[in-house]
């Protein structure tokens, strides 16, 4: 097999930077990014053949595309020691987790041995590749987004039938693998294995993935995948959705936090009104009373209280993120004067929600208290990804005022710990 191009590796394409949300798109078999949303998100599963099109062009042309990310890549990627990987073997079923301890090349087995699987979460992060084909469903929040993960299989591999509590696109890119799906609501688990894997699997659909094609499915779709051949790889992008119990506990322990910034809260409980009481064992009234009037004047019913302590949650970068400072981090002023020629970009692991005004990044609000210029960059971080470069007006004013550049010096922090970074993948 060749590559497309001559001998470059197939790159996919860089998403448009404006997403055009009521055009037909290949990718959602010309459904409009609108009426996907409408007809079949989070409701019903979705098959598109010719997803990525260039695939089934280049092999009408004689030159079948190759993956972006060869087996070797991937299989070094398992190796490394920085991503998520585990390997599920189906004959009997095993699971290996390499979460703690690196998988050595030898643990892993070889392409032409067939009914294993690798999984590698996050490879976003690590591969400009990855990265780019998330992007390309930048039509959904982010809020909602979890992560790509990529199988690489021998034939007959498969992690058995079962069922996501997560929305995700599964995305062929190498060799071809057979779904099968169904609607059953028995959703019994096999004992003793040590995946989840349903008893009693009854496919009521079944299709071929070539690659270049995609299957989208809702959460709780009992499915099914298996390899047919060697080095099948498939991209799944997966789409997260917290329960509403952790939503409200994450926001109220934030919004408690919270109080923190609120001095008058320091004042200590009085009660000069308290009279002779024959219950001393009862809550007094006057505490409920004056309690009452503490709770009423945080005005908990203002949601948007509460929405900035869930947006902080949302974007919390996954536990297994881990950032790097720069090697050589740039002084403010070189930063200032860099951000003049590259453009600055988010970390792939970094993740940025938008409430009103405010911007917040891994967990922090970046914008409190900001200049309007400093809000405007990180706005523009959030909703672009990226800080296109500084006019010579703009850098002059930060250069001259660092101190009231506040937000820009929270700019520089996030790039000091390695949340933002200048041109990632080149
Ligand atoms: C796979 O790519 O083999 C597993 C994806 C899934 O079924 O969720
Ligand atoms: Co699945």
């Amino acid at each position: 097999m060749s590559s497309f191009y001559l001998s470059n590796a197939y790159q996919p394409p860089r998403a448009p930077e404006i997403l055009l949300l009521k055009q037909a798109w290949a990718l959602l078999g010309n459904l409009s990014p609108q009426a996907f949303m409408r007809d079949y998100w989070h409701k019903q599963p979705f098959l598109v053949r010719g997803a990525i099109p260039a695939f089934a062009q280049a092999k009408a042309l004689g030159h079948p595309l190759e993956s972006p990310l060869s087996a070797k890549t991937l299989l070094s990627m398992a190796c490394s020691g920085n991503c998520e990987a585990r390997l599920v073997q189906s004959k009997p079923w095993r699971l290996t987790d390499f979460g703690s301890s690196p998988m050595r090349r030898k643990d892993l087995p070889t392409l032409d041995l067939p009914n294993w699987t690798l999984l590698i979460q996050g490879v976003e992060a690590h591969q400009a590749a990855a990265a780019k084909i998330l992007s390309w469903f930048r039509f959904i929040p982010d809020a909602r987004l979890d992560d790509l993960m990529v199988s690489l299989a021998g034939k007959g591999g498969g992690v058995g039938p079962h069922s996501d509590s997560y929305d995700v696109f599964l995305i062929q890119m190498a060799g071809r693998r057979k779904w099968s799906i169904s609607s059953q609501s028995d959703l019994k688990l096999r004992a003793g294995l040590p995946l989840k894997i349903l008893q009693n699997f009854k496919a009521q659909q079944e299709w071929v993935l070539e690659p270049g094609d995609l299957l989208y499915l809702p959460p709780h779709t009992p499915h099914n995948g298996v390899a047919l051949d060697a080095g099948c790889q498939t991209w799944s992008v997966g789409f997260r959705a917290p329960s509403y119990r952790e939503l409200l506990q994450e926001g109220l322990w934030r919004l408690a936090e919270s109080l923190e910034d609120i001095p008058a809260l320091k004042a200590f409980y009085a009660d000069p009104q308290q009279y002779a009481t024959a219950h001393p064992e009862v809550l007094p009234q006057e505490l409920i009373k004056q309690l009452t009037k503490q709770l009423k004047s945080l005005d908990l019913n203002d949601i948007n209280q509460f929405l900035l302590g869930i947006s902080a949650y949302l974007s919390e970068p996954k536990p297994s993120a881990f950032f790097m400072q720069p090697p050589q981090a740039l002084s403010y002023p070189q930063f200032i004067r860099r951000l003049c020629t590259t453009p600055l970009r988010p970390h792939p692991l970094s993740r940025l929600i938008c409430h009103q005004d405010q911007v917040f990044c891994n967990g922090e609000n970046m914008t409190q208290a900001a200049t309007p210029l400093t809000q405007g960059l990180w706005q523009s971080l959030a909703a672009k990804q990226i800080i296109t470069p500084l006019t010579k007006e703009v850098k002059k004013y930060l250069l001259q005022q660092p101190s009231l550049g506040h937000l820009s010096n929270s700019i520089y922090s996030a790039y000091a710990a390695g949340w933002l970074i200048f041109e990632p993948f080149g």
